[in-house]
């Protein structure tokens, strides 16, 4: 009933939906395709002069359609301000061959592709996002800054910048390494000494800086231990706003994420002093916990709500340990500088109390939490897919059942009969044939198959 319900109170939307979807595609069509190129077989021949930004989808897959009005928009302004980047997509279930030699594993795979390196993008997939990392990407892996304008340029638009500082050296070659690997997160430059400002006094060249949090951090190669894991670990400031995207890449760093859950819109009293105190340790306490601890906020509690799988308040303090899916929450409410000291420290002193985790309860609840949430979610973007879905076979099943128990009944009925015709003996008798028979539980075809002993007594 509900299936159908579903089925044609959506009908008509649907069809709605997909003629309009048709002809916008009818019409829009001649002006987008030109910035992104449709790819196929011949692309692994004819790449290797260009740099190229590829979008791997597969038809089905819902994320995928999400991408495509921005990946249109990504090609259209490319193509527009001058880039050598091209942009294309390849239907990944198409050419499959190729898609994994280029190592895709799932839709959509963003990657560009330089000669042999393939870099993967993994950030949000909005059009910005996107395009300052194919500008990043595609150029060098270290870019020179040859005067004190271009040095105070680029601090004043990047919020985290690794410099090199000095002239050829081993240090130098490890980073440019270390950059060509990981142009992918963030911004590598080198300069001579004279293109630094006054305010930045380095006592020993030749030296790496990383600019952040309006300050300046030198690597120290006996207590940070490899250029590229130092790199990796300072590569985000010190106190930022995290959302989904973030925090998974905030995981990458192997800290531990502390979190203010707090309610951006509507900040209550409470809410703007735990922003505060927790901007405070990340500025004032770096020395003690920056090595460990990567610090922010989130806007409202349905993210973490559904990470940890039960319900935090707002505002309220956690933190997380995303190799591990633990978390911590202070015991009692956090107030002042010295209760969010001791949390922390707490934390890393293995004193405070650890929830969650990837044990294998944690993962059945997971197992059991994300079958909800999918399929709450396809009912809610699109109930005539849920409707064939779960729909379909529910209805099936409930079919059966019916089929089922109306069968049952009418042996029952026909037992109810044949009782009438027996006497209180043979009733006795039938009692023990039925408790002979439980225990071997056939099904109910032979019941009634072995029943007819007694119906023959009858006769
Ligand atoms: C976080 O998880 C990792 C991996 O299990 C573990 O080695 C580390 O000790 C954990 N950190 C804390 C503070 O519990």
């Amino acid at each position: 009933m509900l299936f159908f319900f579903f089925f044609f109170s959506s009908f008509p939307r649907a069809v709605m939906a997909l003629l309009t979807a048709v002809f916008s595609c009818l019409l829009l069509s001649p002006l987008l395709v030109a910035h992104v190129q449709d790819l196929d077989d011949m692309f692994k021949e004819n790449r290797m002069d260009d740099v190229w930004l590829v979008d791997f989808y597969a038809p089905w897959c819902g994320y995928c359609k999400k991408l495509e009005p921005v990946w249109q928009e990504v090609g259209a302004e490319l193509t527009h301000s001058g880039s050598p980047v091209r942009v294309g997509k390849m239907d990944a279930t198409a050419y499959s061959g190729m898609a994994s030699e280029f190592g895709v594993r799932g839709y959509p795979t963003i990657k560009l592709l330089k000669g042999e390196l393939a870099y993967n993008y993994k950030g949000p997939r909005t059009k910005d996002d996107i395009i300052e990392f194919a500008n990043r990407v595609a150029g060098p892996a270290v870019r020179s800054l040859p005067s004190r304008q271009m040095f105070e340029h680029v601090l004043k638009r990047h919020s985290v910048l690794f410099l090199y500082v000095g002239g050829e050296s081993p240090l130098k070659e490890k980073y440019i390494e270390v950059a060509a690997e990981l142009i992918v997160y963030t911004y590598f430059f080198s300069a001579s000494e004279d293109a630094l400002t006054e305010s930045v006094a380095l006592p020993e060249l030749p030296a790496v800086v990383v600019f952040k949090d309006g300050n300046y951090f030198t690597y120290d190669e006996y207590e940070d231990g490899s250029l590229s894991s130092w790199v990796n670990r300072e590569r985000f400031q010190s106190y930022l706003p995290i959302d989904g995207f973030t925090l998974y890449e905030l995981g990458e760093t192997g800290k531990l994420v502390a979190i203010a859950v707090t309610a951006e819109k509507d900040p209550t009293e409470k809410s703007i002093r735990l922003k505060g105190l927790i901007q405070r340790v990340a500025a004032e306490h770096r020395d003690q916990f920056n090595r460990d601890f990567q610090f922010g906020h989130m806007d409202g509690n349905d993210y973490i709500n559904s990470l940890i799988m039960s319900e935090v308040p707002v505002p309220s303090l956690l933190v997380l340990n995303t190799s591990n899916e633990q978390y911590f929450v202070p015991e009692e409410p956090v107030e002042s500088l010295e209760q969010m000291l001791m949390f922390f420290t707490s934390v890393l002193d293995g004193s405070a109390p650890a929830y969650g985790g990837d044990g294998i309860f944690q993962r059945i609840k997971r197992v059991a939490f994300d079958a909800r949430s999918t399929i709450m979610s396809v009912f809610r973007s699109s109930p005539l897919l849920g409707c064939f879905l779960f729909g379909l076979p529910l209805g099936v099943i409930s079919l059966m059942c019916y089929g089922i128990c109306t069968a049952e009944s009418d042996d029952g009925s026909e037992d109810a009969l044949k009782r009438e015709a027996l006497t209180d003996e043979e009733e006795e008798e039938e009692e023990e044939e039925e408790q002979r028979l439980a225990g071997g539980a056939p099904d109910t075809q032979d019941l009634g198959e072995l029943k007819n002993p007694s119906e023959k007594k009858v006769d």
